[in-house]
């Protein structure tokens, strides 16, 4: 297969984690007789020092026109302590997302065998976690209409969703349901929100077409606590925008590491792959940040263009290089730690 990957590095540690990802996709494309044309182009605080936008219309050209879209981190600290910033590099990201139809963003949580004692959570709470969310990406909060007004004392953002909206995110939901055990779960505050009581009802008409998934609903409150107790109770979770955002970051705790977690957006046409991790602006240049969540998001590509066993042998080296402590420092523990590009680099050779 001849596939043209757009390659936004972003911020950070993003240039560094998307060099692994990169060199990983392309041990496994060669492999596997594929090609792989990558297209590199600016997004976030470095697209603001180039082009004074965090998402210049020819990076837009490039991901429209591309078969996926492989992205790395965005935002920068110098930006983060000055609300007063014009632009942020965060509005690259929104902006894509919205300009792409991301709406459904996939963000799985498993554990790995090998790092189970890692987690700050007990082993016997976590072993066998596996569920996945579907955060809704392009509405809600995130997009409402906002602004300040009694000069400037008051502020407001407004959570707006529609029923097709809802619909086209809960479909998804569904449709993994189906593939997967069959439980779905709708994360709402209907006890208080009027847009979370659209999503309830939204769903609800919709279960009808589903006979054989068994649907939950529970408020964002109580699966924020009973996420970390009892995992295992959840396997798909469907939510809106910023709840998704809140409860994948706490999901990640269960992994063991931020640094493992991929993503991928999808929407109309092109999807998004991408790391849930952020920048880490601390460790950006100094070779030490975990690769991991970057090439699996990589591997999760594969997936979605049906290339199962390609996907399939970037998740066996990953979990090869845990197992024999080829890790960074967020993992080694006192044993020795490796580079980022040591440890892309051992992967590609174990493809
Ligand atoms: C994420 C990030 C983004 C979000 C930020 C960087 C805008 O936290 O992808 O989860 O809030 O969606
Ligand atoms: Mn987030």
């Amino acid at each position: 297969m001849k596939l043209n990957i757009a390659l936004l590095a972003g911020d950070g540690i993003g240039p560094e984690v998307i060099d692994q990802a990169v060199k990983v996709s392309d041990a496994v494309a060669q492999k596997f007789g594929h090609e792989i044309n990558w297209q590199p182009a600016l997004t976030g605080a470095a697209a603001i020092d180039a082009v004074g936008e965090p998402y210049p219309d020819e990076t837009h050209e490039i991901c429209a026109n591309a078969d996926a879209v492989l992205f790395g981190a965005i935002g920068h600290p110098r930006f983060d302590n000055d609300p007063s910033a014009k632009v942020r590099p965060e509005q690259g990201l929104l902006k894509m997302r919205q300009k792409l139809g991301l709406f459904a963003n996939v963000r799985p949580t498993f554990t790995f065998p090998s790092l189970i004692d890692k987690s700050p959570l007990k082993r016997e709470r976590i072993e066998g976690t596996d569920l996945v969310f579907l955060r809704e990406l392009t509405g809600g909060i995130y997009f409402g209409e906002r602004g300040r007004k009694d000069d400037g004392n008051t502020a407001f953002d407004t959570c707006t969703y529609t029923r097709e909206e809802v619909q086209r995110l809960a479909k998804k939901g569904f449709e993994l349901a189906m593939k997967r055990s069959k439980r779905l779960c709708c994360v709402d505050k209907a006890n208080v929100l009027e847009s979370s009581r659209l999503w309830r009802e939204t769903v609800q008409a919709m279960e009808k077409d589903y006979p054989e998934v068994e649907v939950s609903y529970e408020f964002v409150d109580a699966v924020a606590m009973r996420l970390v107790q009892w995992p295992n109770d959840y396997d798909v979770l469907i939510t809106e925008n910023l709840f998704g955002d809140i409860l994948t970051d706490e999901a990640s705790v269960i992994s063991g590491s931020m640094g493992l977690m991929p993503s991928a957006s999808l929407g109309t046409k092109t999807s998004l792959f991408e790391p849930i991790h952020g920048s880490y602006p601390q460790a950006a240049g100094k070779d030490i940040a975990n690769p991991l969540a970057t090439v699996l998001s990589a591997a999760m590509m594969f997936d979605q263009f049906g290339l199962t066993e390609e996907a399939e042998a970037i998740r066996t080296v990953v979990n090869k290089s845990l197992a024999e402590g080829v890790v960074t420092e967020d993992l080694s523990e006192g044993a020795k730690a490796y580079k980022t590009s040591e440890v892309g680099d051992w992967l590609a050779a174990n493809i």
